[in-house]
């Protein structure tokens, strides 16, 4: 596991729970001393015991270069920072110290995985690998291949990641956002789009997603539910109001406008909306008990 950071803790702790022995890196000694405290503490959220706790800590040897952490690699997860050089340097690295089977696997959010993988020797072992924060919590990992990856790897990274607990889907082409940031922007697009227009205010975009069909949305799907409601009626809204919906290819002005104010939302005190320190502790901390509790709910 290469980083450590909000992502490469959730990653390691994850494999380690389903048995696997982990080696994981990164250059911030603080990011490697207080690893074991933040894994502990995720655990603890989740619900683990302490015995469970000491015995994932101990599948976890955190080491110092990068050589280290893929020497015995059968995959390598890289959760580095989201700067395309840096990545495309960490995986020459990898390459030049990782088993010659290891299949190695960038987490980028965005970015083309072909673009991260293209100084590679052996592209067929490269895929992505978009592990959703907090990654011991979402159970979706989008699995991306890019027009070199072979099925071997893809295959081997999915039974990895089913074994482990976790609900892995195939991304047949390496486009940018993958499924599911796609979806999630397209939404996006269209919720600042009403506030832009005067329509609705920021508070209400999300009160009428929260109170309406983000209810449902964790047991059907969008296609689930236009099978549902029949393909028929689902035509008939879509020549409505499709041409009425924000299309513009770029961000919304709105968006940039609030970015050039320095209204950076949580992290700030303000974005779409106000938030004081406790609110913002407050969210966080709904989101975490609402994700422990559909664990409970929604398993077959
Ligand atoms: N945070 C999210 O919601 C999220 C979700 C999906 C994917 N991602 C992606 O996962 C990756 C990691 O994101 P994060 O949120 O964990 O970031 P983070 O800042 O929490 O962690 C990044 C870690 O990488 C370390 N690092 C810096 N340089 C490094 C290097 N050369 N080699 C190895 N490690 C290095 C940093 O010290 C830090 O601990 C990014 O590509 C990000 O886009 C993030």
């Amino acid at each position: 596991m290469i980083g450590a950071g909000l992502m490469g803790h959730g990653i390691a702790l994850t494999l380690a729970r389903a048995g696997q022995n982990v080696a994981i890196t990164d250059p911030m000694a603080e990011a490697r001393a207080s690893l074991p405290r933040r894994v502990a503490e995720s655990l603890r959220l989740m619900g683990e015991d302490d015995a469970g706790t000491t015995g994932i800590l101990e599948r976890i040897e955190i080491v110092d270069s990068v050589a280290a952490a893929v020497a015995k690699a059968a995959f390598v997860f890289e959760a580095a920072p989201e700067k395309i050089a840096l990545k495309q340097g960490l995986f020459a690295e990898i390459e030049a110290h990782a088993p010659v089977g290891a299949i190695l696997a960038s987490n980028t959010s965005v970015m083309p995985i072909t673009e991260i993988m293209k100084g590679l020797k052996d592209k067929s072992r490269a895929l992505g690998t978009h592990w959703w924060n907090p990654p011991h919590l979402i159970p979706l990992v989008e699995v991306i291949r890019t027009s070199d990856t072979s099925e071997a790897a893809i295959s081997g990274m999915m039974t990895l990641l089913a074994d482990a607990g976790k609900t892995p889907v195939r991304v047949e082409k390496d486009v940018p956002g993958f499924i599911g940031n796609r979806l999630q922007h397209a939404l996006w697009r269209e919720a600042i789009s009403l506030v832009e227009r005067g329509i609705c205010d920021a508070e209400a975009v999300d009160t009428v997603i929260k109170a309406s069909f983000g209810r449902r949305l964790a047991v059907l799907g969008p296609l689930e539910n236009a099978d549902l409601v029949g393909i028929d009626l689902t035509l008939d809204i879509h020549d409505t109001v499709l041409a009425d919906l924000e299309h513009r290819p770029g961000p919304s002005p709105l968006l940039r406008q609030l970015a050039a104010e320095g209204r950076l939302g949580m992290k700030s005190g303000e974005g779409f909306r106000r938030w004081t320190p406790e609110e913002v502790k407050a969210v966080r901390e709904k989101v975490v008990r609402h994700l422990r509790a559909l664990e409970g709910i929604l398993e077959d």
